[in-house]
């Protein structure tokens, strides 16, 4: 890890953003990616969605979207890893530039469009997996549909039949705000429409079993989106529909005291650190809506154990990152873990899963 820190780092924050993101990847692919050192303490594992995880933090997508490199994300000491989105048929997304770093602000706008190389090629990469003598990080595979696609539902469930073979979780994700109308598709009417699909498609996966079915949201939403997409869950969970929540996904608002402003004015989704407070406030609403009956994952601007602490007190069982993990490399996982189990050690919790949504109590 020393080796990312001293030169790869810094060689790495001087280009131009997206190509560094394809060098790592490539790297990794190659086999430079460094392994974590430490069997993960065994209070942090957390029994959810059916699976146990080692560890409740996670890679969230956008990273691997193409299911590249989801062995050696795993091998950093990740608990599991989201690869995707993955939409049915490759496309490009939008044009360069689309990737912007606000390094004064810990933070990042992109406005990929899901670009990525389709359904097919992420099957091929994923049934890898098939080799079940060596198990792996648990992987998440995040569906996205096509930016020309007009049956929504459609889509989801093409992804579905293609990956969930391969699949320890789905992910519908209706919030990425860089797909023309994806983020309308959050109305309760539209997202059963999809879930419906899902399921109807859905094959058991490397365990034998169906995948649980997760809806990633925006941070974006106003009360009532909240109150109908929390009561659209609760139902959903009765029927076997959606098993649970991931909030959010990145902000197409721009905090006023964002301090690269030559930057801000890009259009995208914002993420980092000024994305924490609101992410955080959505997370604690829907915990709060659905009382605590909906496994929920935490995501946005986590970039410490404080964060990721602060979110499953707020009541996300799991918590995943990815801008704070490009700006402060690997090493940033073991960090997170060390500081998140003192952080509980010294509220009196034995095991993580204690202070899921220890906030509301
Ligand atoms: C470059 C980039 C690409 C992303 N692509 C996706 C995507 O394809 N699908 C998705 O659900 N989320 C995507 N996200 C959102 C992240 O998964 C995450 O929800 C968001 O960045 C907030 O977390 P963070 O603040 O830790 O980065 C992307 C984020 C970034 C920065």
């Amino acid at each position: 890890m020393m080796l990312f820190d001293t030169i790869i780092r810094p060689f790495l924050a001087r280009l131009d953003p997206e190509t560094a993101h394809r060098l790592t990847i490539r790297a990794l692919k190659s086999g430079f990616g460094p392994t974590a050192a430490d069997q993960d303490d065994p209070r942090l594992a957390i029994r959810v969605l059916g699976m146990e995880f080692p560890n409740p933090i996670g890679l969230a997508a956008g990273f691997d979207k193409n299911a590249e490199v989801y062995g050696p994300m795993g091998r950093i000491g990740l608990g599991f890893v989201e690869v995707g989105s993955i939409t049915p048929l490759a496309q490009p997304g939008n044009p360069r530039p689309r990737l912007f770093r606000l390094p004064a602000d810990r933070a990042v706008i992109n406005r990929m469009g899901f670009n990525n190389d389709g359904a097919e090629t992420a099957r091929m990469n994923l049934e890898r997996r098939g080799d079940r003598s060596k198990p792996g990080a648990i992987v998440g595979v995040n569906l996205g549909k096509n930016k020309t696609s007009e049956d929504a539902a459609a889509d989801y469930g093409t992804g579905t039949a293609k990956l969930s073979e391969f699949a320890d979780y789905l992910v519908v994700n209706v919030s990425s705000p860089n797909t023309p109308g994806l983020r309308a598709l959050q109305s309760t009417d539209e997202l059963l429409r999809i879930i419906e699909a899902v399921k109807a498609a859905k094959k058991p996966g490397l365990s034998g079993v169906l995948p649980p079915v997760l809806v990633k949201v925006a941070p974006d939403l106003t009360d009532e989106d909240i109150a109908d997409l929390s009561a659209f869950a609760l139902t959903g969970q009765e029927h076997g529909l959606v098993d649970g929540l991931i909030v959010s996904n990145t902000t197409i608002t721009r905090p006023d005291d964002l301090k690269d402003k030559a930057v801000a004015g890009e259009a995208g989704g914002l993420s980092g650190r000024p994305l924490f407070a609101r992410s955080t406030e959505v997370l604690r609403d829907f915990y709060r809506r659905t009382e605590g009956r909906v496994p929920l994952v935490g995501v946005g601007g986590v970039s410490s154990g404080a964060d990721a602490y602060a979110k499953i007190r707020a009541g996300a069982s799991l918590v995943q990152l990815y801008t704070a993990l490009a700006y402060d490399g690997p090493a940033l996982v073991a960090t997170i873990k060390r500081d998140l189990l003192a952080a509980m050690v010294s509220d009196g919790f034995t095991r993580i899963g204690s202070a899921v949504g220890a906030d509301h109590r």
